[in-house]
């Protein structure tokens, strides 16, 4: 473990995670406030933080209903470790997968997206087959429709293979049509407001006309969930969505805090709470200071560290196990600890074993990274 609990700053083993309590707890108020404002509910995407410690407080002071989760494996770890509502809001393939999915079934509150017939049929077959090996003849695993409201990733192509897909689910043995899932994940990264709403303003109005078309057809459709930090008050005041599946909001990346509203400030009024503390570990001049936290302790899939706290101080480079910082004023000393803002939270907590949470300069806990490295 990085950290016990009671230590200084300066007795965390580095690189580490560590998350500003005070901010982090902020956000969470934050994020309650806004959804009930909008009249929406929030599932909180845990494949952000893959903490059990972290989903049960979203739900407990967050107001979160529920939590996300992209995997089997990542729901099995976070049920295991008693979060009892999950949506795995992605498709599952192989029978082996979705076995294990449907056992899970049986242990808490499991729903799940398709977007092609075949997974629909996979999915019955093995509730029916759960029921006869269990006898449990009430085992049923809830489905949504996912499609493609502009993402370019999974989900039906079309309003016809959006209907006749939930007509399938709605028909299938051991299963129930759950509703529509719509997620524009490109959306939510569009920095200039405009830009943003203009994109979602088409996506919100195909998503409408999907589900109006699945009403035609007889079935209810009461749930649309989607949404993430970047999009949310928009999905959330179109009168369309009812939940919002929001996850980096709870720690807020470098990216994220490019996204701007139209009164020019960051979704939701979120500030970073995630952290990866790092230690200087060379100085060798010229401006230059290089510390710990490479490649292995922060994601730069979204672009370079910023370093927190400091002015004029700029990662411009990163390698396996190192970090270059140009530092032109030679504020940083050999052994001081420098606080790296990830341009991506996800990618970043799946490096780490442990959260060291932070109040007041001293490790007040430490939470496992329960779902670390379950990507199967
Ligand atoms: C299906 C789905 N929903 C919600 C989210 C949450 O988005 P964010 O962490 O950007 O709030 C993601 C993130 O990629 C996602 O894939």
């Amino acid at each position: 473990m990085p950290a016990r609990v009671g230590d200084l700053l300066a007795d965390i083993a580095t690189p580490a995670l560590i998350i500003d309590l005070d901010v982090f707890e902020r956000n969470l108020d934050r994020m309650r406030v806004h959804t009930s404002a909008l009249g929406v509910s929030l599932r909180a995407h845990a494949k952000m933080h893959k903490s059990a410690d972290i989903a049960k407080l979203q739900m407990s002071r967050g107001g979160a209903v529920g939590v996300c989760c992209q995997k089997v494996s990542e729901a099995e770890a976070l049920l295991r470790a008693g979060v009892g509502d999950i949506l795995v809001s992605n498709e599952v393939i192989g029978e082996a997968r979705v076995a294990r999915l449907v056992r899970l079934a049986a242990k808490g509150k499991i729903t799940v997206c398709a977007d092609h017939p075949d997974q629909v049929a996979a999915f019955s077959r093995a509730v029916m087959a759960q029921r006869a090996q269990s006898g449990n003849n009430d085992l049923i695993l809830d489905v949504l429709v996912e499609m493609d409201c502009g993402s370019r990733r999974c989900g039906t192509g079309s309003i016809a293979e959006s209907v006749t897909l939930a007509k399938a689910i709605a028909t299938a043995p051991g299963l129930r049509f759950a509703g529509l899932q719509s997620y524009y994940g490109r959306a939510q990264h569009i920095y200039a407001p405009a830009e943003r709403q203009a994109a979602l303003n088409e996506s919100i109005a195909l998503t409408t006309s999907t589900r109006d078309a699945i009403r035609a057809a007889g079935l209810s459709c009461d749930r649309v969930t989607g949404a993430g930090t970047g999009s949310f008050e928009i999905e959330g005041a179109s009168g369309l969505y009812t939940e919002i599946q929001a996850g980096s909001y709870a720690f807020m990346d470098a990216d994220y805090a490019k996204v701007r509203t139209t009164d020019g400030s960051t979704p939701g009024g979120f500030e970073h709470a995630l952290f990866v503390l790092a230690t200087v570990m060379s100085v060798p001049g010229a401006g230059r200071a290089v510390c710990d936290a490479g490649l292995k302790a922060v994601a730069v899939d979204s672009g370079l560290p910023l370093v927190a706290g400091t002015t004029g101080v700029k990662a411009i480079g990163v390698s396996d196990e190192h970090c270059n910082l140009s530092d032109p004023d030679g504020q940083l000393r050999l052994g001081a600890q420098v606080r790296l803002i990830p341009g991506h939270c996800d990618p970043t907590c799946n490096l780490h074993d442990w959260y060291v949470g932070i109040r007041n300069g001293r490790v007040e806990c430490l939470w496992p990274i329960t779902a670390r490295g379950k990507v199967f």
